[in-house]
């Protein structure tokens, strides 16, 4: 697969990593007077049109990820997530393309059609699947992999959604895109910056982006997890390991002697994480949710229950409290058309105990 050369990021690093020509970008800024409320003006990021592939944030972490030497090569990529996680579906189709393969470790989600159609997908390339009912039955699901796996059947470990440092430089390029379409006059800077955040490299990257562009804002980062598994602290650390990946690129050093706090009080860029539209726990639909995703769909902008459905209920929120506008919602969901990717006796792929709970 083809590299890139052209990296927002090499005007800020000595050495840029590697980085795939996976996505299409820049994704376009577009008005969205259907999610207006009050007086604010909503913007939308549409990162839904990363890839004719596969849409959405994750490939803008792959790029970084599969590019890097530790999964180079021709072997799997093991890594984790619900039955419904766009991150390993990602990882699927794009391995695919490369003739590799993606080995899940997958706990059961609420069943939506979304959620079915997603995991349809994902074995429909030919990944495989070692199931368990609940997070905390992961390393369960772990052992028995490793059991299984033995070399060269064993993959190479990605965290969960693709996060970590190295993933994170994909969203430091999208501040990075964002800033270059606000000073070419394509949107307003915006007053605030609603995305959803799960394993939070996409966040943590994007905030770096946008006061490496000088974007001011304030970045809401609207979480998908009970606060247990995303708080200030774990953001912070995700944040702190995207700056050591910056770091380890050649930071110039007048950025490097700032650290990130120092950057973003400079840049004036604020951030917030907000568990307000988790509802009942991680990938249960709720109402306010359900809700924007119809009104969504209707507008021919695709977002699904678990991540971007709650963002945008909690960017409507607070609109209707008095945040001022304009709003920008960076939408992380692929437009893709999932049953298109879906072959005939995809079931059959999936272990007996998941194929019994699905009904
Ligand atoms: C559609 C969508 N948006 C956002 C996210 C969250 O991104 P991150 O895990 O980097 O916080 C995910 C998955 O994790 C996702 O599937």
């Amino acid at each position: 697969m083809p590299l890139r050369a052209d990296h927002h990021l090499a005007a800020f690093v000595a050495r840029p990593p590697p980085r795939l020509a996976l996505a299409e970008l820049p994704t376009p800024v577009e008005r969205a007077p259907w999610l207006d409320v009050g007086g604010a003006e909503v913007w939308v990021k549409r990162d839904d049109q990363t890839s004719r592939l596969y849409g959405g944030g994750k490939v803008r972490k792959l790029e970084w990820l599969l590019a890097s030497p530790r999964y180079a090569g021709d072997g799997p990529i093991v890594s984790l997530g619900g039955v419904g996680s766009h991150h390993l579906l990602s990882l699927a189709l794009f391995l695919r393309e490369q003739g590799r393969e993606a080995h899940g470790l997958m706990f059961d989600q609420v069943f939506t059609p979304h959620v079915r159609e997603t995991l349809a997908a994902f074995v429909s390339t030919g990944a495989r699947v070692w199931s368990v009912r609940t997070r905390i039955g992961l390393p369960w699901a772990g052992l028995r992999y490793y059991l299984w796996a033995r070399p060269p059947r064993i993959g190479a470990w990605m965290p969960a959604g693709g996060s970590n440092g190295l993933g994170g430089l994909g969203f430091v390029e999208a501040g990075l895109e964002l800033g270059r379409q606000i000073d070419a006059g394509k949107l307003p800077r915006p007053a605030a910056i609603y995305m959803t955040g799960g394993s939070a490299a996409s966040s943590a990257g994007l905030v770096l982006g946008l006061a490496l562009a000088g974007v001011s804002t304030q970045l809401k980062v609207v979480s998908a997890v009970e606060p247990v598994l995303l708080g200030a602290g774990s953001w912070g650390r995700m944040v702190g390991q995207v700056w050591r990946e910056l770091l380890a690129a050649g930071l110039h050093a007048e950025l490097a002697a700032e650290g990130w706090r120092g950057l973003l009080r400079r840049a004036k860029v604020g951030w917030s994480i907000d568990h307000s539209q988790v509802g009942p726990g991680y990938a249960v639909p709720t109402p306010a949710g359900e809700r924007v995703v119809a009104l969504a769909t209707a507008n021919g902008c695709l977002l699904e229950t678990t991540y971007t459905g709650k963002c945008a209920a909690a960017m409507q929120a607070d609109l209707a409290a008095g945040q001022a506008g304009p709003v920008l919602l960076w939408n992380t969901h692929a437009g893709t058309d999932l049953a298109a990717l879906a072959r005939p006796g995809w079931e059959s792929r999936l272990p007996a105990r998941l194929r019994r709970a699905l009904g």
